[in-house]
């Protein structure tokens, strides 16, 4: 715990005068964020902008438009959703994970603890996706691993005549995925349930572009014990984290049409790893491209 005077906090949810810090106005949002950015210091490098993003959802703001509401005294019930909240973060769950929800590209995607919590950096993908995929393009798009649907749908809500296929080893995974293509409304993308390329029936494909953000954490990886929340399945792969991009770079072509492409997101370091596979797999045209933070993240290569 850290030294800030906490607000008395209410026992049930009664609405009733809630307490604040000492010599502030009792219990308005600034003084509620003031509270929980602090407790929040020592256990997030983003304390004040969680406290934000949590009192907000809360109140069904945008974080932008909460300095509007600084003077507005919150209820009992939302204090307690709120400290809850706070402590669950303090605990090391992700934000997204307490609001059930993470934005990528353009789209709110609804998630839970099934699912990886789409980062940023995948954006890379879709960006150079999209690049091979023309407007208008009914092209055929298969998302290898598709966790909360970020990919698929990402491709999907940017070429809408395309015909994409999304698939997961965790039905649970798929579960979200379809919810989220429910919530935007978006009816080009399919699900398949199974293990990378043994998800296709022949029917499926070939397809103009395959692409994956598969698991690529080495067992064992020191990082590991930051990423708890996440489901194992969507992080690790063998012991160089390499095992499921093999298995996909070597099934990979039969199912791809001449001239198709294979775009897979991986580590900073694996960049080098992956080319080679990608080469002694016959592709050509094989490069790198890096993310938001200037490291190696997506490499892909084009089947002659
Ligand atoms: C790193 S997550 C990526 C999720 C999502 N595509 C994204 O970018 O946010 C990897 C996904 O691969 C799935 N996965 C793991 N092993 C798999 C397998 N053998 N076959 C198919 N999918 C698998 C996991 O369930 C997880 O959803």
């Amino acid at each position: 715990m850290n030294d800030a005077a906490p607000p008395a906090l209410p026992t049930d949810a009664s609405p009733r005068p809630v307490p604040a810090p000492q010599g502030l106005a009792p219990g308005v949002v600034a003084n509620w964020l003031d509270w929980a950015a602090a407790e929040l210091a020592a256990h997030s490098d983003s304390a004040r902008a969680d406290a934000e993003t949590l009192l907000a959802e809360l109140l069904g703001s945008a974080r932008a438009q909460l300095r509007l509401r600084h003077d507005e005294a919150l209820e009992a019930a939302t204090v307690l959703r709120f400290a809850s909240w706070i402590e669950r973060r303090r605990n090391g769950e992700p934000v997204a994970y307490i609001v059930g929800r993470q934005g990528f590209w353009t789209l709110d995607l609804v998630i839970d603890t099934a699912v990886l919590i789409p980062r940023p950096d995948t954006e890379t993908l879709v960006e150079w996706a999209l690049s091979l995929l023309p407007a208008g393009t009914s092209g055929r798009v298969l998302d290898l691993g598709t966790g909360s649907g970020a990919i698929a749908l990402a491709v999907a809500s940017e070429r809408p005549a395309a015909s994409v296929l999304a698939t997961d080893v965790s039905d649970a995974a798929l579960d979200v995925a379809r919810e989220n293509a429910r919530r935007h409304g978006i009816v080009s993308v399919h699900f398949r349930s199974g293990a990378w390329l043994a998800a296709l029936s022949p029917d499926d494909g070939p397809f103009d572009l395959m692409v994956s953000n598969p698991p690529y954490i080495a067992e064992g990886d020191a990082h590991l014990a930051a990423l708890r929340y996440e489901p194992r399945l969507a992080l690790t792969s063998g012991i160089d984290g390499l095992d499921a991009i093999r298995e996909i770079v070597r099934e990979a072509q039969a199912h791809l049409k001449a001239g198709g492409w294979l775009l897979l997101e991986h580590g900073h370091d694996q960049g080098a790893a992956v080319r080679a596979l990608l080469e002694s797999a016959g592709f050509t045209a094989v490069e790198t491209r890096k993310d938001f933070g200037s490291n190696d993240r997506v490499t892909g290569g084009r089947k002659p």
